[in-house]
């Protein structure tokens, strides 16, 4: 029974291996030793065929029970080399669960670029281009080209940060109206809308910055008329303000557009019977505007017979201020946070 003797001796084998198994890697190669395709006892199963029927059945059990109890033999090792392991990492990484938890902030654009993002796309889905100028400018551009000749009144309109004679902190985006028309080398249409930054010498308080932002809206055509204006700034007001929202044109002056208004928007807190915010007026002033002066055409090179424009410009953080509810300019740039996570919430325009 020289067989049933090597059964024996395997099992011998086992037994001795299993007591060196200290963690699941030794034992997943005594696994392989014993049960794999290359194994021990894969030989041992090569052995039936040599047998007679008695000699297999014999064989056979004997072979049967030790497969079984090298099975057994594993599984039970495994779940208890398992166990330990887990006991070692439960020690090893304890957590203390009443530690507080990381406090992890998420950042919140600001409600200027959020307004200016939310107002440029309103323009660009009518065609408009978004384009930006320098924040010092030339006097050239700011002042003389837009019909503000030097010492010519309408310079008081704007106290002015000078640099140098001819340099300047920009006043108003209204040079890149100046700079687009002179770059228009074709003397073609333009539309364009200007975000950007200006200074103007004026001392802060709840409603009034030395720098603050301003959109200038340009637009330059054949046939441009005042009622192409009153259509694009009652979209812009519905559209940033509210769809029951009505504006209304009030006669104004600027050096570089004549006719010149001013524009206002019905109330949207009391729509329009009086309260706080319109001061019982039951409308609120929103921007300054006007058909582009056929002077200011002709300095940058149209024909102003040919072509006429309309222009806009309005103060962002009074947009701001209106839409959200600020009470305080200078709440904008005090860069508290928590003053800036409020916006968070605020969806852009219908
Ligand atoms: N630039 C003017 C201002 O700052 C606003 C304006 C722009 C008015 C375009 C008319 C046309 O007050």
């Amino acid at each position: 029974m020289e067989q049933n003797e090597k059964i024996k001796y395997v099992r011998g084998m086992f037994n001795e291996d299993l007591k060196d198994v200290n963690n699941l890697i030794v034992l997943n190669e005594i696994k392989v030793k014993y049960l794999g395709k290359k194994g021990i006892t894969q030989d041992l199963f090569k052995v039936m065929k040599v047998l007679d029927k008695k000699e297999k059945k014999e064989y056979g059990f004997l072979l049967n029970e030790l497969m079984r109890e090298i099975n057994q033999s594993l599984t039970t090792l495994k779940e208890e080399l398992e166990l330990k392991e887990l006991e070692m990492k439960l020690t090893h990484e304890k957590i203390d669960v009443t530690l507080p938890g990381l406090n992890i902030t998420t950042g919140a654009p600001h409600p200027m670029s959020k307004i200016i993002d939310e107002i440029s796309e309103l323009f660009i889905a009518m065609g408009y281009d978004v384009i930006s100028g320098p924040e010092m400018e030339t006097d050239l551009y700011n002042f003389e080209y837009l019909n503000v000749p030097k010492h010519h009144p309408a310079r008081d309109m704007q106290d002015t940060f000078y640099i140098t004679e001819e340099m300047l902190l920009r006043t108003q985006t209204s040079p890149a109206q100046v700079r687009t028309l002179l770059a228009n080398k074709e003397k073609g249409p333009v539309r364009v809308i200007c975000p950007g930054r200006v200074y103007r010498r004026d001392n802060d308080d709840a409603t009034h910055s030395h720098q603050f932002a301003q959109i200038e809206g340009l637009v330059v055509d054949k046939n441009i008329s005042m009622a192409h204006l009153k259509g694009t700034l009652e979209i812009f007001a519905k559209k940033l303000f509210g769809s029951d929202r009505e504006i209304r044109f009030r006669p104004s002056y600027f050096p570089f557009t004549e006719p010149s208004i001013e524009v206002d928007v019905n109330c949207f807190n009391c729509n329009g019977n009086g309260c706080a915010i319109c001061k019982q007026s039951g409308w609120i002033e929103i921007l300054g505007a006007g058909m582009v002066h056929p002077h200011v055409l002709k300095m940058c090179g149209y024909d102003s017979e040919v072509w006429t424009g309309f222009a806009f410009g309005m103060g962002v953080e009074r947009i701001a201020m209106l839409k959200y509810g600020i009470p305080d300019i200078r709440d904008f740039y005090t860069n508290d946070l928590r003053f800036v996570k409020q916006f968070d919430q605020f969806e852009g325009g219908e």
